[in-house]
C-alpha cells in the first residue's frame, strides 16, 4: 500500500492519478464525505431541557466503569456550541454529517410523553445544517436508552422493541421533512454483546440469556422502526449501521478454524444474516444454546427491506478456540510487531474493502456507506496551537483507497463518515482517547482542526474537482 508522505503534503490537483494512494475516480460524483458523531459522546447538556438519564448516565457514573470516572455530563458541549461545530463542517468542506438523536431527550421516560425543547434541539441542528448545505445523516439509536425502560426490563424485554418504533415514528413525523438519511441502530453487537455479555458497556450485564434476548429485540426494534419510518417519511432512505470485523484463526489448527467461524458467527452473521431474510444462523443458535424470544412474523419484520447498509471498520479479529471462556468459545490472540492504533487495535486497511465486497456479494447490498472509521492517537498540541497527527493522516488515507479500490471492484460505495469530527467522550475510555479530525480542549472547549482534519479536507476538494470536471 502506498502512502502519502506525512506532515503538510496534500493530495493536490498537481499530483498524477497513477501515483495517488487513493482512486477518486472510483467514487461517484455525488460521494457523501462526511464525519459522524453520537448524541452521548458530544452533546453534554445531559440535565438540561427535559432530558432523562440514559443507561449511559447511569453507567458512566457508577464508580470504576470508565477510565479516570469520566462521564458524558458535559462533553464536547455541543448541545449549545452546535453552531460553531457546523462551521467546522464547513471548513472541512463536508456534505453529511452523521448525528444520532438522544432518546431520553425525546423521549425522556422512553414512552409517552414528548419532550418537546428535545425535540426542538434536533428541529435546529437540522435547520442549520441544511442552510450550510450538509446533509444530515440520523441515527436513532447509539446505545442511549432511557434508564427508566432500563427500570422496566430493557431490551431483554420485547416491549422495549416496540417503544423503539414508537420513538422512532415521532422522530421520523417531526423531522422527515428534512431528514432523508435513517439508520435505526447503531452497531446493535456492542449494546448486545459487550453491554450484556461482557459487561463493559451500559448497561454492564455479564449475562448470556439476557444479551441473546437483546441481540433479537435489537433486530426486532429495528424491522419495526424501519415500518414506522416509511409510514412517517415515504421517502426516506432506511438502512443499519453495523461494525463488522474481518476474522482469522490464529492457527490452522482446526479448531481455531472453527473458532474463527464461530467469532464470525458472533460479531457479522447473526447481524446480517436476519436483515436479509437468511434468519438467525442455525450453527450460533447452537453455540448460543438460548431460546429466542421468537413470535410468528417477526423474522418477516426484521428482514424489512432496506435503502442501504452502514458498515463500521475499525480492525480484523484473529481467534483462537477458548473452550473455558464465555460463549462464543473464542479468544482474541494479539499478534506482536504489527502496527496498531491508540486503542491497541491492528491496523489493516484490506479489511474494509474485504468487508464491502462481501457486504456486495454475499448479501446483495444494492448501496453501502462507510458510516464510520477512524484512528485514536494521543495527540500533542504543538506550542503554536496546531495539531499535527501523521500516524492518523496514514490511516485516513490507507483506509480511504481501501474504500475507493472496493468502488472500484464493484462496491456501491455512496458515502465515507469518518469517526469523528471531534475528539469526544469514548465510552469506557472516556476522553484519554481521541478520534477527532477536530482536537478539543476539554478545559476552555476549543477546537483546533488537526492536521487529518486538512488532509480530509484537501482529499474532498480534490474529489469534488474531479467531479465538477467531468460534469
Ligand atoms: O466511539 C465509537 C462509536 O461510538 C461507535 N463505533 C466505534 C467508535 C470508536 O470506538
Amino acid at each position: 500500500m502506498t502512502f502519502l508522505p506525512a506532515g503538510n503534503a496534500s493530495i493536490s490537483e498537481g499530483t498524477s492519478v497513477s501515483s495517488d494512494p487513493i482512486d477518486l475516480a472510483a467514487l461517484p460524483h455525488d460521494f457523501l464525505w462526511g464525519t459522524a458523531t453520537a448524541a452521548y459522546q458530544i452533546e453534554g447538556a445531559v440535565t438540561e431541557d427535559g432530558r432523562a438519564p440514559s443507561i449511559w448516565d447511569t453507567f458512566s457514573h457508577t464508580p470504576g466503569k470508565i477510565d479516570n470516572d469520566d462521564n458524558g455530563d458535559v462533553a464536547c458541549d455541543h448541545y449549545h456550541r452546535w453552531r460553531e461545530d457546523i462551521g467546522l463542517m464547513r471548513r472541512l468542506g463536508t456534505n453529511a454529517y452523521r448525528l444520532s438523536i438522544a432518546w431520553p431527550r425525546v423521549l425522556p421516560a422512553g414512552d409517552g410523553e414528548v419532550n418537546p425543547k428535545g425535540l426542538a434541539f434536533y428541529d435546529e441542528l437540522i435547520d442549520g445544517l441544511l442552510e450550510a448545505g450538509i446533509t444530515p445523516t440520523a441515527t436513532l439509536y447509539h446505545w442511549d436508552l432511557p434508564q427508566a425502560l432500563q427500570d422496566r426490563g430493557g431490551w431483554p424485554e420485547r416491549d422495549t422493541a416496540e417503544h423503539f418504533a414508537a420513538y422512532a415514528a415521532v422522530v421520523a413525523e417531526r423531522l422527515g421533512d428534512r431528514v432523508k438519511h435513517w439508520a435505526t441502530l447503531n452497531e446493535p453487537s456492542c449494546s448486545a454483546w459487550i453491554g450484556h455479555l461482557e459487561g463493559k458497556m451500559a448497561p454492564g450485564w455479564t449475562d448470556l440469556t439476557a444479551a441473546v434476548r437483546t441481540s433479537y429485540h435489537l433486530l426486532l426494534g429495528h424491522g419495526l422502526a424501519v415500518q414506522a419510518i416509511r409510514a412517517a417519511c415515504p421517502d426516506a432512505r432506511i438502512g443499519i449501521v453495523n461494525n463488522l470485523s474481518t476474522v482469522y484463526a490464529a492457527t490452522d489448527r482446526p479448531e481455531d478454524e472453527a473458532a474463527a467461524r464461530r467469532h464470525d458467527g458472533h460479531v457479522n452473521r447473526w447481524w446480517l444474516d436476519p436483515v436479509h431474510g437468511r434468519g438467525f444462523p442455525a450453527d450460533m443458535r447452537e453455540v448460543y444454546g438460548v431460546e429466542l424470544p421468537e413470535h410468528p412474523g417477526d423474522l418477516k419484520t426484521i428482514a424489512a427491506p432496506l435503502d442501504w447498509l452502514g458498515l463500521n471498520y475499525y480492525f480484523p479479529a484473529y481467534v483462537e478456540d477458548d473452550p473455558n471462556g464465555p460463549a462464543p468459545y473464542v479468544r482474541s490472540v494479539r499478534r506482536p510487531d504489527v502496527p496498531r492504533t491508540g486503542m491497541d487495535w491492528e491496523i489493516d486497511a484490506s479489511g474494509i474493502e474485504t468487508l464491502l465486497l462481501r457486504l456486495t456479494d454475499e448479501y446483495g447490498a444494492r448501496k453501502l456507506y462507510v458510516t464510520e472509521n477512524g484512528s485514536a492517537y494521543p495527540d500533542v498540541v504543538r506550542p503554536d496551537g496546531t495539531i499535527d497527527d501523521p500516524e492518523r493522516q496514514a490511516y485516513l488515507i490507507e483506509h480511504l483507497a481501501a474504500v475507493a479500490s472496493a468502488a472500484r471492484k464493484g462496491a456501491p460505495l455512496a458515502g465515507y463518515f469518518a469517526w469523528s469530527l471531534l475528539d469526544n467522550f469514548e465510552w469506557a475510555y472516556g476522553y484519554d482517547k481521541r478520534f477527532g479530525l477536530v482536537h478539543v480542549d476539554y478545559d476552555t472547549q476549543a477546537r483546533t482542526i488537526k492536521g487529518s482534519g486538512h488532509r480530509y479536507a484537501d482529499i474532498i476538494r480534490t474529489h469534488r474537482n474531479r467531479a465538477s470536471r467531468a460534469a
